[in-house]
This record gives C-alpha cells, sequence and structure tokens, in this order.
C-alpha cells in the first residue's frame, strides 16, 4: 500500500474544525485525519487515502463498517420511526437476546453511552448495598463520569487504596468515596476489602483491563472476597461484551459478576449501552418491588432507542454464526503474533499485551501486569509507531487494534509487511 497523501481539502476541514472545536476535535482520536466513509475492515479520508481499519470506532464496529445487514435493518426501522421514548418490541428483543448470552443478566436496562452505563451500574450497587463506596483499579477506564474519573492516569502514584481525580472539575467529596486497588494483585485487593468492607457499595472493575488479562485466580479471587462481604461485584463489560465470547469476558474467563454493563458491539455503532444484572439486584428500577426510597429512577430520551437497537441485533445476528469467534480470534492471533515476532527480530524492546482480538504493543522488555507495571512503556515510541501505521495506511486507536470479522488474510499480511518497514525505520 502506499503512503498517504493529503490533499487541500482535508486541510481545509481540518482548519474549519479548529475554528469551531476546542483543539479542532471532538475529545476522541485526534490524528490528522478527517474520516469521510468506511467498509468492512477499511475507512477512506477527505484526501482519498485508504486505510486498513483496527480502531473500529473504538470497538463497536465488529462486524465492520456499513455492513450490509446492520444497513437494512436500521433503514428498514428508520421507515417506522426513529425514537419513541416507549416500550418498542427491537429494544425488547435486544434485552430478550442480552438476558440468554450473559451469564449475569436476569434483567436489562438501557441507557446511551458507556459512561451513563457504569455511573447506574455503581448507583445501583450503592442502593443495593446501602453503603456508599467504590472500589475500583489503578489505569481502569470506566468512561467519563465523577466516580470514573479516579485514578484512571494517576499523576502520583499514592498508596493503595488513596485515589486521585483525573480531571478538574469533579468535588473533593467524590474523592473519598472512592477507593482504588492494583489490577490483578488480589492480595491487596482483599486487605482493602477486608478493612472497608462495611463501606464499600460495590467494586468495579475491567475483566480485561484496557489490554491487561486477569492473572490467572485473579477474578475468582474477586468474586470469592466480594461475594463473602455480600458486596456487587461488576464487570465492566462496555468493550469485552460480545467481543471476547458471546457472553463477554464472564463467560470468556468463566467468572460471573452480579452486575456487567454493555456497549459497544451490543450497538452495531449506534449510540446505545446496557447495565445488565442479577433479579434482586435489578429489582430498584422497579417502583413496584422495591420502597420508594430505594427505587433508582432511570429516564433517557433514548433510552432503547429502536434504530440502536435494531442495528444491535443485526450486528448480534452475525455474531452467532458458527465459527465467527474462531475466525476473530484466528485474525488476531496471526497480527500478535506478526508484532511481536517483528520487533524481537528488530531487536526492539516491546510486549504485545491483550486478547487476540483487541491488542496493542508496550515498548518495554518488562512484564505488563497492571498500571505501574505499564508506565515501564516508552509512551513517544508508541506515538511514533502509531504515527507511522497512519502515513503507512493503517489506523488504530492510541492504545489498540481492534479486530473485526471483516479484517481479510489480506488486510494481515499488508499490515504485518507494514510492520517490518516500521521496525525499520523505528531502528535506524
Ligand atoms: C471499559 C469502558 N467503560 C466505559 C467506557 C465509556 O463508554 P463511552 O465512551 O460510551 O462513554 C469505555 C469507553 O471506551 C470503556 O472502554
Amino acid at each position: 500500500m502506499t503512503k498517504v497523501n493529503k490533499k487541500e481539502n482535508e486541510r481545509r476541514i481540518a482548519n474549519r474544525a479548529s475554528r469551531v472545536l476546542p483543539e479542532g476535535s471532538l475529545g476522541n482520536l485526534n490524528y490528522d485525519l478527517i474520516i469521510e466513509r468506511g467498509k468492512g475492515s477499511h475507512v477512506w479520508d477527505e484526501s482519498g487515502n485508504e486505510y486498513i481499519d483496527y480502531l473500529l470506532g473504538s470497538g463497536p464496529l465488529i462486524i465492520g463498517h456499513s455492513h450490509d445487514e446492520v444497513i437494512e435493518a436500521t433503514i428498514s426501522q428508520l421507515q417506522k420511526g426513529t425514537t419513541f421514548f416507549a416500550n418498542n418490541e427491537k429494544a425488547i428483543h435486544l434485552a430478550e437476546e442480552i438476558v440468554s448470552a450473559v451469564p449475569c443478566a436476569d434483567k436489562v436496562r438501557f441507557f446511551s453511552t458507556g459512561s451513563e452505563a457504569t455511573l447506574y451500574a455503581m448507583r445501583l450497587a450503592r442502593a443495593f448495598r446501602e453503603r456508599d463506596k467504590i472500589l475500583k483499579f489503578e489505569g481502569g477506564f470506566h468512561g467519563m463520569n465523577d466516580y470514573a474519573l479516579m485514578s484512571m492516569t494517576p499523576k502520583k502514584l499514592y498508596e493503595f487504596p488513596q485515589s486521585e481525580p483525573d480531571s478538574p472539575g469533579i468535588p473533593k467529596s467524590v474523592q473519598s468515596e472512592v477507593l482504588v486497588a492494583p489490577f490483578n494483585n488480589i492480595d491487596i485487593t482483599t486487605s482493602i476489602i477486608e478493612e472497608h468492607h462495611d463501606e464499600i457499595g460495590g467494586v468495579i472493575v475491567e475483566p480485561l483491563q484496557r489490554l491487561i488479562p486477569p492473572a490467572p485466580g485473579f477474578l475468582q479471587g474477586l468474586r470469592d472476597v466480594t461475594q463473602h462481604f455480600k458486596i456487587p461485584l461488576i464487570f465492566d463489560e462496555i468493550v469485552t461484551g460480545f467481543r471476547l465470547a458471546y457472553g463477554g469476558a464472564q463467560e470468556y474467563y468463566k467468572v460471573t459478576p452480579d452486575i456487567c454493563t454493555l456497549g459497544k458491539a451490543v450497538a452495531g455503532g449506534f449510540p446505545l449501552t446496557a447495565v445488565a444484572g442479577k433479579k434482586e439486584i435489578m429489582e430498584h428500577f422497579d417502583s413496584k418491588r422495591v420502597d420508594p426510597d430505594q427505587h433508582l429512577l432511570q429516564v433517557g430520551t433514548l433510552n432503547g432507542n429502536p434504530i440502536a437497537c435494531a442495528a444491535g441485533l443485526a450486528t448480534l445476528n452475525i455474531l452467532k454464526q458458527e465459527n465467527t469467534y474462531e475466525k476473530l480470534f484466528e485474525t488476531g492471533s496471526v497480527l500478535m503474533r506478526a508484532l511481536q515476532d517483528t520487533f524481537d527480530n528488530a531487536q526492539i524492546p516491546a510486549q504485545v499485551v491483550g486478547e487476540p482480538v483487541l491488542f496493542d504493543v508496550f515498548f518495554t522488555d518488562h512484564e505488563v501486569y497492571d498500571y505501574r507495571s505499564g508506565l515501564n512503556g516508552n509512551a513517544q515510541s508508541l506515538t511514533e509507531f502509531n504515527q507511522l501505521l497512519l502515513t503507512h495506511g493503517v489506523l488504530k486507536g492510541a492504545t489498540k487494534f481492534y479486530i473485526s470479522t471483516k479484517h481479510t488474510q489480506k488486510d494481515v499480511q499488508v499490515t504485518a509487511n507494514i510492520f517490518e518497514q516500521i521496525a525499520e525505520i523505528l531502528k535506524s
């Protein structure tokens, strides 16, 4: 694939962006890139350059861009109405599909963003347990709400369980309500829970934290200690839901939480997320089953939006087909191996971390098992790697390769060749 060639038209659009958007961006990926369209595993920029896409809209497009069946399902729903603020069959059908697929899901409520879903999942746990504090893990990402934005990328490495807000504007009082533990360290986590169990309303974890897989026994240990103290365990499965397996990380790692969040793949590229959980906990959303002071109000203009639900159902239909996950994992495994081999052969210290359906490289020769060990990675080298990929026609996010069912052997081969060209550049 030839290197990309930017045209005046794209620069003009970027200039318009800087006039109306802070930093000229939507707050998401801030590359020198205006995407015009996507199809399958590829996107095109406004200069007409084509990229193999491992960004995939930051994960939702697990069956690729503009899949024919998603288009058909959404157009059919568009013709019947776009939103109702009332029960609709598509939303009920999607909830049924989640209940049958996801081990912890007895009941489901829908939201529009992951930040909203994690906010409600934590509120639900607090309401159920009648305790205020949340325990999360250092480096864990749960979106942009006030409770989530604690020690996601802490500047100071405090002694656990002290948290640090990741953003100005978060009330000081929230900081004292969030405890932080080291991912993959069940001993420290258990001792924090033992000490604070009477204050903790819920524990939230990304079962695959960013890219870091759980160490053997870590999730089960977390399940055991939370069960012992009757503290709701929340798996944030916005990324892993319907990606690691049809039943998500809880199926893949064989540990069932009490509550989970779902997003991205479940809505096929439309703004819809969900909280699912055990019946006795989800009852807090049901005014007929709990006292008024125990009832969680949950109203949202686009909750269960029928177009998003139609797109989600069409996506899940494809994912349910035989061998879909085998193929996804095979594609990702080949690429992961190519990435590691390339840097090993070039004698560039690098660790490819993740699962075959989402992974990335840390430029370090140290093992990466939690947030602090991840800091050994050379972030500047990763930025340079991402930039070189982009100029060679490969698009990925700042810290992830996402794999889709639409990535072909040719895509993988071309990408592997580009890895080799880039390793040569990075070496020199
Ligand atoms: C694990 C996790 N939780 C929550 C979120 C927030 O989702 P959203 O961007 O839809 O608010 C994300 C977003 O990537 C995520 O990866």
